[in-house]
């Protein structure tokens, strides 16, 4: 493949400091061979169940701004599941909003046919498609009753809806802890056949060509990648598309402006694509891993960090590590809502990282080269890719960060022609890490 031309370099900054007395970092661009491929889709978004429970009222699908900053992404995933996925159930009936809302929290409520159009017309609007989460708690003696998904299949395929995809249940594992149900991974695995089984019969705009599981929280501890395994081995690889799990660095309570510059915090990343690599590997014939739902802090985010300037260095660096491991698509956690949300859930303005996700999917393209830093630290991190259409055939998209609180002088070897080059700097007014 031949690489030159333009390049565009996409470099998140910490601190200003004094260029004079700058570090030299070398990046060597190895653009002899690709690592990787990845699709227009790889950057998706999420959304809770929370507001199908909500019925859409503080989530305005229609609103002309938001419809907008939703194009702006497309195309995308979203996926629409989370806790509340676990407790959604599909009525003809028109819901009663109130009547939702005030039951305390998870709890069984009601998605109205309207609520299921409404979801269908923002996507098609803006250019989206849906992957939804289905209620996996709906069981009758410990076994997936599938009656519920079968009525919104059904009604679906009557109003010749496009699904990217399905998915069963939110981080299943976890429903004995948080719910006092007990689901074996064998039984869970049986559930997701059963579920396979029914969308291979129906049409192909409402089977869609996704289905992920098993959703784990972080692969951290030694159970959860042991529960990941095992639905692979027992079955799982053959039924889904792309096994997925869920990934955050830390919790937004203990959250600080350090961690988000930590190249240790960073790394861990790493280590748990790793986990899933090699179950995927082990057991799938070339599927790839999905980071199905993922932010920075989990429980919303943290204030004045998950929705600042600096969650970009762990938003950049989580899209350029998952590309550089063969992961198939990373969806966000959230488009809007919460701290983490792309768009500020009160005033509805985009976030730093609405518009990095923007540049991202306008600069960033196909192919994926491997990058070395010679910062030993760690914290000059870049990554390489083949730039987006719209670019001359030819050109690279090299993107990365500073984590020093200070300058650095960069050099870029190994690519053919550092002529032409278009630079996007951004850093943050006033040193400010936090600002918005
Ligand atoms: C650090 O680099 C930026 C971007 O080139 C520049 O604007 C700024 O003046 C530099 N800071 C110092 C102190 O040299
Ligand atoms: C929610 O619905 C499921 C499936 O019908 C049922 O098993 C469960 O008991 C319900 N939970 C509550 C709290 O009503
Ligand atoms: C599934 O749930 C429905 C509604 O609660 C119930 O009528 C049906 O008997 C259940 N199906 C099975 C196989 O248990
Ligand atoms: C259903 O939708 C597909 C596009 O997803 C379209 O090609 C097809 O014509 C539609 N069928 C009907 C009956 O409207
Ligand atoms: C979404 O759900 C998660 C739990 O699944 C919760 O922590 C978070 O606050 C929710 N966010 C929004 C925007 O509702």
């Amino acid at each position: 493949m031949e690489v030159h031309g333009l390049l565009s370099v996409c470099f998140l900054h910490c601190i200003l400091c004094n260029f004079a007395h700058s570090l030299l970092v070398n990046v060597h661009v190895d653009v002899s061979k690709p690592l990787g491929k990845i699709t227009k889709n790889f950057v998706g978004v999420t959304m809770n169940s929370t507001y199908v429970k909500e019925n859409w009222k503080y989530f305005n699908l229609k609103s002309v701004k938001t419809q907008t900053l939703a194009a702006g992404l497309s195309p995308s995933y979203l996926r629409v599941g989370g806790t509340d996925a676990d407790f959604v159930i599909f009525t003809g009936r028109e819901v009663n909003t109130d009547e939702n809302i005030r039951k305390f929290d998870p709890i069984n409520f009601t998605m109205s046919e309207t609520s299921w159009d409404s979801i269908h017309r923002f996507t098609q609007k803006v250019g989206w498609t849906l992957i939804f989460d289905l209620n996996s708690l709906y069981r009758t003696d410990g076994v997936w009753n599938s009656s519920n998904a079968e009525v919104l299949i059904k009604y679906s395929i009557k109003k010749n809806y496009s699904m990217a995809g399905w998915e069963l249940g939110n981080e299943p594992g976890e429903y004995l802890r948080k719910f006092g149900v007990h689901l074996t991974v064998q039984q869970l695995v049986k559930d997701y056949q059963k579920l396979s089984s029914i969308l291979s019969q129906a049409p192909p705009n409402i089977r869609g060509r996704i289905l992920i599981g098993p959703s784990t929280i972080p692969l951290v501890q030694s159970r959860v990648v042991q529960f990941f395994n095992e639905f692979l081995r027992l079955g799982g690889n053959a039924v889904v598309s792309s096994p997925n799990f869920h990934h955050y660095y830390m919790d937004e309570a203990t959250a600080s402006v350090q961690n988000f510059v930590d190249p240790d915090v960073l790394d861990g990343l790493q280590v748990e694509i790793n986990h899933g690599n090699d179950a995927t590997r082990k057991f799938t014939h070339g599927k790839q891993l999905w980071i199905g739902e993922t932010s920075s802090a989990w429980n919303g985010g943290a204030k004045g960090l998950s929705d600042g300037y600096v969650a970009a260095f762990m938003w950049l660096d989580k899209l350029g590590l998952a590309a550089k491991n063969n992961v198939g698509a990373v969806i966000r956690q959230t488009f809007y809502g919460a701290n983490y949300g792309l768009i500020d859930h009160v005033t509805m303005e985009p976030n730093p990282d609405y518009w990095l996700t923007y540049i991202y999917k306008k600069l960033v393209g196909d192919y994926v080269f491997q990058t070395d830093s010679s910062d030993k630290r760690r914290r000059v991190r870049f990554y390489a890719h083949c730039a987006a259409e719209g670019f001359p055939p030819g050109s690279l998209a090299v993107y990365g960060m500073n984590l020093y609180s200070s300058n650095v002088t960069l050099k870029l070897t190994g690519v053919l022609d550092t002529s032409q080059m278009k630079v996007y700097l951004m850093s943050a007014p006033n040193q400010n890490l936090q600002s918005k």
